[in-house]
């Protein structure tokens, strides 16, 4: 691409940088500059034709030498000679690549060196040629515009980055307005009912443990963590009278109370939103039995959604484990053999042995969330 090109590509590039508000820099500074020839003459020479464009430029005679530096100092750009003794300088120009791919190569090629060589070289990836013996006015020319080149490809590469930056940045944001949206979403669902804020924030907490330890991946463990909160939404549907109601309820109350399974998936299954999305399983579910004696609709061991039996399990225990009005807080060992008896009935029997496993954790998340 000629640099005409470029320079338009990067005004366009500073102006969307300017735009996003991003910290893009102009890169003045100078560049560092390495040669590399077996001959230190031409080193010398090398050195004096530089001084005013890269007065800071570092020689060796020894390509290892050279590679030592590129490993561990920066650099923008290569000056090598082709023919050195023990390694030329396409294999340097390769092995240096290797250590740094953004390192702009420049070969300089005796006047005896064939076409071949060249052609060699620039498939390896050397930019430019500078033939022996150097002409200053061209190899001021040619340095010019690789320096150009260079500082190109730096405004580029900071672009990007900042743009990287930028966008998960943006992301972020996004996704924290999402969980802040979910909050009130469940904040609502606890609204009329009894249970606390605390009781939530445990669930979601018990669900993700349970998550992470049946193996489900991160992004899952997060659903689940976020949209556990959900599981009582449907309560919103279902009226005072019953849903506030101190003694124990009726046949047909019971019938009104179970619907919330049912309203809860009917709020949230038409959400594109993951979070949301699995809310609707949850609330769905989150009644079913592992033996098939749940509702609503009596689903049985693996037709219950994983994140239903998981929710169940946590929801329950937190609920035994909790001061209600109707009954005082079961002890952790009460709630453990509740567990166990009700492992294969109510809960799914491999979850009640990760929940048994892992209750130092689950005891760490109830003291944690006590007395919100
Ligand atoms: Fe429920
Ligand atoms: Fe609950």
């Amino acid at each position: 691409m000629k640099l005409r090109s470029w320079n338009t590509i990067l005004k366009v590039f500073k102006h969307i940088g300017k735009k996003l508000k991003m910290d893009t820099k102009d890169f003045t500074t100078p560049l560092y500059v390495i040669a590399v020839d077996d001959e230190p003459f031409n080193l010398e020479l090398l050195k004096a034709l530089s001084l005013k464009i890269y007065p800071d430029i570092l020689t060796f005679d020894d390509p290892k030498e050279a590679l030592v530096h590129i490993k561990k100092h920066p650099v923008d750009i290569m000056l090598v000679d082709y023919m050195m003794p023990y390694m030329n300088g396409i294999v340097l120009m390769k092995e240096a690549h290797l250590i740094n791919s953004n390192i702009l190569t420049i070969m300089i090629t005796a006047a005896g060196d064939n076409e071949e060589i060249k052609l060699l070289a620039l498939n390896e990836g050397a930019i430019d040629f500078l033939k022996k013996p150097l002409n200053a006015a061209e190899y001021r020319a040619r340095m010019k515009n690789v320096s150009k080149l260079k500082r190109s490809q730096l405004i580029l590469d900071d672009f990007n980055h900042q743009l990287e930056k930028e966008v998960a940045r943006a992301t972020q944001a996004l996704i924290q307005r999402e969980k802040e949206a979910l909050k009130v979403l469940s904040n609502t669902a606890e609204y009329k009912d009894p249970e606390t804020a605390s009781h939530v924030s445990r669930v979601a907490h018990y669900s993700r443990l349970l998550a992470k330890a049946y193996g489900l991946d991160r992004h899952e463990q997060e659903v689940v963590f976020n949209a556990s909160p959900l599981h009582d939404i449907g309560k919103v549907g279902i009226s005072d009278a019953i849903l506030l109601k101190p003694g124990k309820l009726d046949e047909d109350e019971m019938k009104e109370m179970k619907e919330h399974a049912h309203i809860g998936m009917k709020i949230l299954e038409t959400s594109e939103n993951p979070f949301l999305k699995a809310g609707a399983i949850i609330a769905h579910t989150h009644h079913e039995k592992y033996d098939g004696s749940g509702y609503p609709r009596g689903l049985k061991a693996e037709e219950i959604h994983i994140y239903g039996r998981i929710t169940a399990l946590a929801d329950v225990f937190d609920a035994l484990t909790s001061v209600r009005p109707y009954k005082k807080a079961w002890s952790f060992e009460e709630a453990m053999d509740y567990l166990q008896e009700q492992r294969g009935k109510h809960f799914d029997p491999y979850l009640c042995n990760l929940f048994i496993k892992n209750i130092d954790e689950i005891r760490i998340i109830h003291k944690q969330f006590k007395s919100l």
